[in-house]
């Protein structure tokens, strides 16, 4: 009889070339995928039936490699992460697991988490009521200093603003009605510059310099991508954030101030490497399946 083919889902809803990369490591492995987005599952409750049908799959895949979680309402994306969540808890390993998707995807609760364990990120308020936003801000930028507002769910620098005591609360269309202000960091020389740093399975395996025209330094707002040797306080500061959030793998955004301080600015589990692929001379996309491969054989 003929052996089933070993086979695993690479979750996205554009494959692109990350979902090409991650097809042809799957392919050493032997092992065989499929795209799927999760906005075609289904969840069936109905007792000693399978609670997720994935379209494509008979069977259960062997794995779900999460590359994609779309954005949505609210019911939306729940609807999606407990799709994630009921695979995940049916014994299927999810990459990254759809927990510390839910810590990392939220930046208001990966700075709670970060900085309860003592790790430095910037000081950040998250509130609700535009009057307590305006208070914030009149605050904080009284003497000329500057804030930055992000979208407690966004990605890739978008919608991200710089205000100060002209600009007030600026609210354009990813504002999705919780305000996230954060102290500007003012980075040495006045570079535009951050870090990149890949940690994976609790090692910090390579870095970059992202280098902005604008502050702005992600690499979809236009930063150029630089190599950078792995210097130990930065690999151990991405190393200590993704044991806190408990993470498989992650892109972690680092930021020095104008004093040579390191703060962890962000947290990504679902990274992209495009970018960092350009300056290391390893695959990422074989390490991160080689990972990914040690969970499934370790539970088959
Ligand atoms: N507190 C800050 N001070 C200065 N620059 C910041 C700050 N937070 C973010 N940035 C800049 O904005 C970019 C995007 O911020 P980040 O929090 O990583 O959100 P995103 O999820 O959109 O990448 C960073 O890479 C950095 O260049
Ligand atoms: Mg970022």
């Amino acid at each position: 009889m003929k052996e089933l083919q070993r086979e695993v889902a690479i979750v996205t809803d554009e494959p692109g070339w990350h979902g090409r990369q991650l097809k042809k490591s799957l392919k050493k492995h032997d092992i065989k995928s499929q795209y799927v987005s999760l906005t075609d599952c289904i969840i069936v409750i109905n007792r000693g039936v399978k609670e997720i049908i994935i379209p494509g799959f008979n069977t259960s895949p062997l794995g779900i490699f999460v590359r994609g979680v779309p954005g949505g309402t609210l019911e939306q994306v729940i609807f999606r992460l407990n799709i994630l969540h009921a695979l995940y808890d049916s014994g299927i390993p999810v990459y990254n697991t759809p927990k510390a998707i839910e810590r990392t995807v939220d930046k208001s609760l990966t700075s709670l988490l970060l900085s309860r364990a003592g790790i430095p990120t910037p000081t950040t308020w998250i509130c609700e009521t535009p009057e307590h936003a305006k208070i914030i801000l009149d605050k904080e930028t009284l003497n000329g200093e500057k804030i930055v507002s992000k979208p407690l769910f966004g990605s890739q620098g978008v919608g991200i603003h710089l205000l100060d005591n002209k600009s007030g609360l600026i609210h354009d269309e990813k504002f999705a009605g919780i305000y996230y202000l954060q102290r500007f960091i003012e980075r040495q020389n006045n570079e535009y510059t951050d870090i990149r740093v890949l940690v994976l399975d609790g090692v910090a395996k390579a870095a970059m310099l992202r280098r902005g025209k604008e502050w702005l330094t992600n690499r979809s707002q236009g930063a150029s991508c630089e190599p950078l040797i792995l210097d130990k306080s930065i690999a151990d500061l991405a190393e200590s954030a993704c044991k806190i959030l408990n993470i498989d793998y992650a892109g972690v955004d680092i930021i020095q101030d104008k004093k040579g301080h390191f703060y962890i600015i962000e947290v990504n589990s679902i990274p992209a490497w495009h970018g960092l692929q350009s300056v290391v001379n390893f695959d990422i996309a074989s390490c991160l399946i080689d990972s990914f491969v040690g969970q499934i054989d370790r539970i088959n």
